[in-house]
């Protein structure tokens, strides 16, 4: 029977955990889909049960030397006595003990989850105030050498993703809890840390360091595919080159303007810092635009869908103005801040500003 209750207990608590964390399956660190997850989910469980343990212990001896030694009505002197070394002896054996043992476990699954090298999908992490870059190698050099798109993570189900991390200013932290974990990524550092998951879907990613104004607006998205899915995207990607519009047209004049800016209006040029594959703009002090027109979200993940369409004339209207910290120049002729200095943004007109983002969306 003993054995039956601690069956019950366990798959009870197991379940409590679940239900908890399954209620909302975009950012759920108790994701069964992920090895690495379901690794920490097992390594928690007997660190859960013994601290129940612990408790129930400490608990017990709490009142039970309260009820024990309590106020004597007949006032008699209680017994009078100095130290216990078996007493002792335990209280310092038995919490070693139970350090060894997490520490065991720990060190264990830190192993299992990031194993050393073995058959992985390679993918570059930038992290950057406040977006992400992430850049798939192997790419021909035609192509440009790789494949980079801005705040969303493509990745194929089924497989390790070994994730090799850096950050181009500050500290910043990689955490994508359906897919187990998090990692700081550190100027002038690449760590590789790994991920996982066996199902198709839409998850969320983002900054779990402190880094700025827009640490709260640094998110990403992660779509996991089929790994044939993955497969085809990698290589489409790799053969992408971004079309030329037509002459005339509204992307057309967008096209123009986002390759040479407006110098007399002191508008800059979106390629100095924005790369878009197959086109002269190759700027790296911004996000990759290059998948732009099918990404499902805007300013590093703060908007998704019909409400990130909306927000792309404001956002190039004046990018820190709706996003505090936003290192992009607003176009409105707005002031903004570089570095602690004010500058004047440049003027674009509307009708200027609708062709840059019908040139984006192509
Ligand atoms: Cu980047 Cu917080």
């Amino acid at each position: 029977l003993p054995r039956r209750v601690a069956q019950a207990g366990l798959l009870g608590l197991g379940a409590t955990l679940l239900s908890g964390c399954q209620s909302n399956r975009l950012i759920s660190i108790g994701d069964m889909a992920s090895a690495s997850n379901r690794e920490i989910f097992w390594m928690s469980v007997p660190a859960i049960a013994l601290s129940i343990i612990i408790f129930a212990a400490v608990s017990w001896a709490l009142f039970y030397t309260v009820r024990k030694f309590r106020e004597d009505r007949n006032d008699a002197a209680p017994a009078q006595f100095h130290g216990n070394n078996r007493l002792e002896v335990i209280l310092v054996v038995v919490p070693v003990l139970i350090v060894v043992l997490l520490s065991v476990l720990t060190v264990r699954t830190m192993a299992r989850i990031n194993p050393t090298p073995r058959e992985a999908v390679d993918i570059n992490v930038l992290a950057r105030q406040f977006w992400w870059n992430f850049g798939y190698p192997g790419a021909p050099a035609a192509a440009g050498g790789t494949v980079t798109n801005g705040n969303e993570l493509v990745i194929p189900t089924r497989n390790q993703i070994a994730l090799t991390m850096t950050a181009g200013d500050v500290l910043h932290g990689f955490w994508a809890p359906n897919l187990g974990g998090q990692r700081y990524a550190i100027p002038g550092s690449q760590k590789t840390w790994q991920v996982d998951t066996d199902r198709v879907g839409v998850y969320y990613g983002e900054c779990s360091v402190l880094c700025g104004a827009s640490h709260a607006n640094m998110r990403y998205r992660i779509i996991a595919l089929e790994p044939e899915r993955y497969n085809s995207f990698l290589r489409t990607a790799q053969a992408y080159r971004a079309p030329t519009p037509a002459p005339g047209s509204p992307e057309a004049r967008g096209y123009t303007i986002f390759m040479q800016g407006k110098p007399s209006t002191g508008a800059l040029a979106c390629a100095a810092c924005h790369r878009i594959q197959g086109t002269p703009a190759n700027g790296a002090a911004g996000p990759d635009l290059s998948f732009f027109g099918t990404r499902h979200t805007l300013g590093a993940g703060i908007w998704e869908g019909e409400r990130a369409r909306e927000m792309l004339l404001p956002w190039l209207a004046n990018s820190p103005g709706v996003k505090p910290g936003s290192q992009m120049p607003p176009y409105n002729g707005a002031t903004y801040r570089v570095n602690g200095e004010v500058r004047k943004g440049g003027v674009l007109t509307r009708r200027e500003l609708e062709d840059v983002a019908a040139y984006l969306r192509t």
